[in-house]
């Protein structure tokens, strides 16, 4: 047994004072960022603490608490599935799917109470899944699903890693919440194209998302899907109300760490919780998540108990549920695209309908399989659905047509005619000239499309121009074009052309995970370049691993890592990586703050939309040039940077003294783009 010498006891004390400090600062940071969407630090500082604590808790790992920001991802992947029973029943609720179905159960409240005199509560009604969190001591110790309603899955170690969930909590005696799970639309996109990307089925909805995520045995891939929990129940370990307003339960849960939906209301009759229902009707789109209705619940909690339930739903709760986002329409043809692996995908091509808001004329039918799948062939009347996903999809054939063709698969591309082969055990038909300008466009697409390398302006229209035109055959062409070439072209003027080649130049300073997801390697997408990024620091590391060293990355299994060493092979590919090298891309990761740079020491604010930056830029730019870029306004905030809709940081600014210039300013500050 080690002595314990005066010395390493006083060591162990401060560590232990540094883990809790940090443990601290790292739950205040996480409540401000997933709670209240209100960061007041960036991802980097964040970053940094958490691996502090990382280091304090590798060194010392009997201080390891399990209520730790670092425990969320610790849990063990799940042997199987257990169950558990519920406190009390997880019901449902009864629906109104119009007016005076909810007019109706208003009636039916007021009789049951006898004319005393009660308040609704409505909430939205989140497309997610339900789940109920138990907590004792303080700490989470329990995860449960909905399940039949009485008997639910247990899920504690994948619930952990939701970062709105608290893993402690003031109270200590026990008690149970209850709420839902939901993937945003924004992670339920990215899940989806990573999971086109890696060949792999998509999800039909976020719902099936979030519920797929949480089930899943591996708690590690559950946290990468982020999900998020909003609460809405707050009950005793017997499974009852703790307080006798449903009102308070929701506001307490809020002042203890919870993710309540902000957007709720106390309404004094059902005229109030129908208003409630419209306004949301008409602004759902506009959420980050799905939402399928407003749940509207009678406030206190004794007349709750006066009303009682019915043999499946309480009587004093409803659902008011929007109308589908799906219609009936007709598939007038199918056509079909090729993508940039030269995949050919199949879409259907429908007779106009509109759908919450939106006309659909198209749908995709993913491919072959698919159509088969749906029993579907041109003629047909089918149910189109929009949930969630940009692209709508068919969810099934609802009538045959009276004339009927079947779709068949080309057996040369719709585009340069050349052969179209499936290969064995794939899904998808492939044009395999490698010099199809089709995959060229797409791949071009790719490169400059949102979230890989934001090359805003580059649409649909001009790469078609350029890539006919020839002025551009490989994605490294792009580098040498030149305005007065882009504004030659149709539709362009001097003005948008410049823009585009700035906005070209500045594809630059995008770093190294875009880059290599930008080459549109098959099954890579962002997640895994990032994964591929952070094992090997740099572009030349990546292409010249083997197999067996791509295998030694975490979720890299050997189809990935076959796919990537197979592409650095490939000569063509080769070249185009040197030229994009020679363009001066980002090669290296984690060069983003380049100490010594002329921003050294400057911390910067930004604020409000900048138009010829944007955000994203700014702050990447500012931190290549060894800036700092930080949430909130501080004293140690040296500018703030003023876009245009500036808000309150700007007060903030003013009150502190700090100066503030505009985006014309940072940009003069900023080194040249060589
Ligand atoms: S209350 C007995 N409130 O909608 C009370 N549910 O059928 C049942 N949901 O299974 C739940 N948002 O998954 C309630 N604010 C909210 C909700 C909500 C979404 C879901 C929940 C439930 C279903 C209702």
């Amino acid at each position: 047994m080690p002595v314990k010498t005066p010395d390493a006891v006083a060591k162990r004390a401060q560590a232990r004072a540094q883990a809790e400090a940090l443990r601290e600062s790292i739950r205040h940071h996480e409540r401000q960022y997933y709670v209240l969407d209100q960061p007041e630090i960036t991802d980097a500082e964040y970053d940094a603490l958490v691996r502090q604590l990382q280091t304090v808790e590798t060194e010392h790992p009997d201080l390891i608490t399990p209520d730790s920001p670092t425990q969320r991802v610790g849990g063990q992947p799940r042997e199987g599935i257990q169950k558990l029973p519920h406190s009390s029943p997880m019901l449902s609720l009864d629906n109104a799917l119009h007016e005076g179905e909810l007019r109706a159960f208003d009636n039916r409240v007021r009789e049951l109470l006898g004319g005393t005199p009660f308040r609704y509560v409505a909430e939205l009604k989140m497309d997610g899944l339900s789940m109920a969190t138990r907590y004792s001591g303080g700490l989470l110790q329990k995860a449960i699903t909905r399940g039949n309603g009485s008997i639910g899955e247990d899920v504690t170690e994948n619930a952990r890693t939701i970062r709105s969930l608290p893993l402690r909590t003031g109270r200590v005696e026990p008690f149970e919440v209850r709420g839902e799970v939901v993937m945003n639309r924004q992670s339920f996109e990215r899940l989806n194209l990573e999971r086109e990307e890696r060949e792999l089925s998509r999800f039909a909805n976020p719902r099936n998302a979030a519920a797929g995520s949480l089930r899943l045995l591996e708690p590690s891939v559950t946290a990468s899907r982020r999900l998020d929990y909003y609460a809405y129940f707050l009950l005793d370990e017997a499974g009852r109300p703790i307080f006798e307003s449903h009102w308070e339960s929701l506001e307490w849960l809020s002042g203890h760490g919870f993710k309540v939906n902000p957007k709720r209301k106390l309404c004094a009759d059902i005229e109030e919780a129908l208003a409630f229902c419209r306004e949301w009707e008409g602004e759902r789109e506009g959420l980050p998540y799905e939402i399928d209705g407003v749940v509207i619940k009678v406030d206190s909690v004794p007349q709750q108990v006066q009303l009682g339930f019915t043999a499946k739903a309480p009587r004093w709760a409803i659902a008011f549920k929007y109308a589908a986002r799906q219609v009936e329409t007709e598939v007038t043809g199918i056509l079909v695209q090729v993508g940039r692996t030269g995949a050919l995908t199949p879409v259907a091509v429908l007779a106009p309908r509109v759908v919450s808001g939106v006309t659909v004329s198209r749908a995709t039918l993913h491919n072959e399989d698919e159509i088969a799948r749906l029993g579907l062939q041109i003629g047909d009347t089918v149910i189109v659905e929009r949930s969630g996903d940009v692209i709508p999809r068919v969810v099934r054939v609802k009538m045959q047509g009276t004339y009927r063709v079947p779709f068949q698969m080309p057996t040369e591309c719709p585009v340069c005619g050349g052969r179209v082969v499936r290969e064995e055990g794939e899904s998808a038909s492939r044009c395999i000239n490698v010099n199809c300008p089709a995959r060229l466009k797409e791949s071009i697409r790719h490169y400059a499309s949102r979230g890989v390398m934001s090359i805003d302006g580059l649409g649909d229209s001009i790469i078609d121009q350029l890539v006919d035109s020839g002025l551009v055959s490989s994605v490294a062409d792009l580098y040498a074009l030149k305005a007065d070439q882009i504004a030659n072209l149709e539709r362009m003027g001097p003005k948008s052309a410049a823009n585009i080649i700035q906005n070209i130049d500045r594809s630059r300073f995008m770093p190294l995970p875009r880059v290599i997801s930008a080459l549109g390697i098959r099954f890579v997408g962002q997640r895994t370049a990032e994964l591929l990024a952070d094992h090997f620091g740099s572009m030349d590391a990546v292409s010249g691993a083997t197999v067996d060293q791509l295998m030694e990355v975490q979720e890299v299994g050997p189809k990935v890592a076959v796919s990537v060493n197979a592409f650095f092979r490939e000569p063509q590919n080769c070249e185009l990586v040197e030229r994009l090298k020679k363009a001066g891309l980002m090669f290296d990761h984690l060069v983003r703050r380049r100490a010594g740079g002329p921003l050294t020491g400057i911390t910067f604010v930004l604020t409000g939309t900048m138009p010829t930056l944007k955000r994203e830029e700014a702050k990447f730019r500012i931190e290549a040039a060894g800036g700092k870029v930080a949430a909130a306004v501080s004293k140690k905030t040296n500018f703030v940077v003023a876009g245009e809709d500036a808000g309150s940081k700007l007060d903030k600014a003013r009150a502190l003294d700090i100066p503030v210039i505009g985006e014309a300013e940072l940009i003069a500050m900023l080194p040249e783009i060589s």
